[in-house]
């Protein structure tokens, strides 16, 4: 069974582009993955096609209706062949931070169904009756849900064995396996000199261990410098070797720093 993501949207044609355009969409051809929508609009039964209403206790903006949102979660279980075991997800700036980890987790599940707030946000005894989890794509507010789900989603699917032509990329990026979850090293194409800037020398040199040794460096440099939190992971996992430390020693007497890491310095 292909992972399946149920989207529960008042804008369904938003999800065009992932079924449209790059990795996604070749992914979704080639049916690694299936994507339903489902419009709360068609779950009313009013000649409005209602979907919101002013706030009780006043203030600005409207707020989702509970029941439309509830039919349209009703109607997805029913469709779905796993319908117990995919989670109702809430996009919500109040929800957990998505990362990678989290990626990973739904690439190795059935999917889920998302549910894409718009306005002030929705009716709380919908989120209290049927809502498993909440996810927020960060510290700020968007318009609605429905960019959250679309990340979320291509974050996903480029996971799924097959999605990318090089079998390895997406363990190679950031936060990948084969990088000890650090972030990825700098790259560079054609032609050896831009604009004055050569291409570093080791690069060139078709010398197989320098170059990978170059590049752990500087996904360690770039680590070091813009993200510690994810070097004490990578350490605490034992995923550094003992270069990995001497290099990162260097990097920390350089900046007039002792090293976290075996107390050496
Ligand atoms: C204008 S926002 C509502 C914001 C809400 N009044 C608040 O302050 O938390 C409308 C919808 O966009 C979605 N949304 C906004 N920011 C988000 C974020 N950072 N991550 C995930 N979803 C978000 C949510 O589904 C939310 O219900």
């Amino acid at each position: 069974m292909p992972l399946r993501f149920d989207v529960i949207t008042l804008f369904p044609a938003l999800f065009d582009v992932v079924v449209e355009q790059g990795i996604t969409a070749r992914a979704h051809a080639r049916g690694l993955w299936e994507l339903h929508r489902w419009n709360p609009r068609d779950e009313t039964s009013d000649v409005h096609r209602t979907v919101d209403d002013r706030p009780y206790g006043g203030g600005p903006g409207m707020v989702m209706l509970a029941e439309p949102l509830l039919r349209a979660v009703e109607r997805v279980r029913s469709a779905r062949p796993d319908a117990r075991a995919a989670p109702v997800i809430l996009l919500s700036p109040a929800g957990r931070r998505f990362d990678q980890r989290r990626a990973l987790e739904l690439a190795n599940s059935s999917g889920a169904v998302f549910v894409c707030g718009r306005y002030e946000g929705i009716d709380q005894r919908f989120i209290d009756a049927a809502v498993d989890e909440e996810i927020s794509l960060g510290d700020f507010v968007l318009s609605g849900g429905e960019i959250a789900a679309l990340a979320i989603i291509d974050a996903v699917v480029r996971l799924l064995p097959g999605a990318l032509s090089h079998e390895l990329s997406a363990e190679q990026d950031s936060f990948g396996r084969s990088l000890s979850g650090l972030l990825d090293c700098p790259h560079y194409t054609r032609p050896e000199e831009f604009r004055g800037v050569r291409v570093p020398e080791v690069l060139l040199s078709g010398h197989h261990a320098r170059i990978e040794r170059w590049r752990r460096e500087q996904s360690l440099r770039l680590t070091f410098e813009r993200r510690p939190d994810l070097l004490a992971q990578a350490r605490a996992q034992g995923l550094l070797t003992a270069a990995d430390e001497a290099f990162l020693r260097r990097l920390a007497e350089a900046r007039g720093e002792k090293s976290e890491g075996n107390g050496q310095s």
